[in-house]
């Protein structure tokens, strides 16, 4: 299992400030719409720049038509990010081009697919996808499974199940981790590090629980020690 670091204080030197505290950790560090947007590729190089091994999961979660999803992530891939995201909802074809692009370079990032927003309840999901979320949400990690890419964002508590149907080499990535049960915050269900390790989740994605540590370089060593 890896630890991600989400991103998400509100300023570009905030960020920066964070990940010079826990620069000599082997993580991956989660960049969002919201610092790519207004900081750009120059974030992606400040952050290399800080320890070149960074991993780095740049978290867009395209959705377009199937040509632009994989002109997107050839752009994407010479940013030299390590992976990325895409709407499985975007449909078998587009992820299937996006990867039939990719795979004409020697080396290409992680492809991961959004299967449900977890911000959906079961009335609004079913408005927009006339299904129930559970059983889309497996279709949608088979889909991905199937066009080829390497895993899926879901809830740690999906993670076993989704490998179940797929592949137990097909990646989880699970936000929601509360490490050691810190304050939830606005996540409806939190998983700790014993569930997700049950759960043999590959990625988990940490955020405040970090950033707002006391001295978030200890509380990642901790992490890390339990994985
Ligand atoms: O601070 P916290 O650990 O809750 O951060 C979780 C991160 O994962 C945030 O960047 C959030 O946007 C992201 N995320 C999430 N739930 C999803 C997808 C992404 O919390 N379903």
């Amino acid at each position: 299992m890896e630890l991600c670091v989400a991103l998400d204080l509100p300023t570009k030197e905030q960020n920066l400030e964070l990940v010079e505290k826990i620069k000599g950790y082997p993580i991956w560090l989660k960049v969002g719409f919201r610092s790519y947007i207004r900081d750009g590729k120059e974030f992606i190089h400040a952050l290399k720049a800080i320890n070149p091994e960074f991993k780095i999961f740049l978290d867009l979660k395209l959705y377009d038509i199937p040509n632009t999803m994989a002109d997107a992530a050839e752009s994407i891939m010479a940013l030299g990010v390590d992976m990325f995201n895409v709407h499985a909802s975007a449909g078998k074809i587009a992820m299937q081009t996006v990867m039939q692009r990719l795979s004409s370079y020697e080396k290409r990032p992680l492809v991961l697919a959004v299967t449900a927003l977890t911000s959906f309840d079961e009335e609004e999901f079913r408005s927009v996808y006339n299904q129930d979320i559970a059983s889309k949400a497996d279709q949608f990690a088979k889909e991905s499974y199937e066009a080829g890419l390497d895993g899926v964002v879901c809830s740690a508590f999906e993670s076993a199940s989704i490998k179940t149907i797929t592949s137990a080499n097909f990646a989880t990535l699970t936000p929601g981790i509360r490490p050691f049960g810190e304050d939830a915050g606005d996540q409806k269900r939190v998983a700790d590090i014993v569930m997700a390790k049950k759960q043999r989740v590959d990625f988990i994605v940490v955020g405040r629980p970090i950033y707002t540590a006391a001295d978030p370089s200890a509380l990642v060593a901790k992490i890390l020690s339990q994985l």
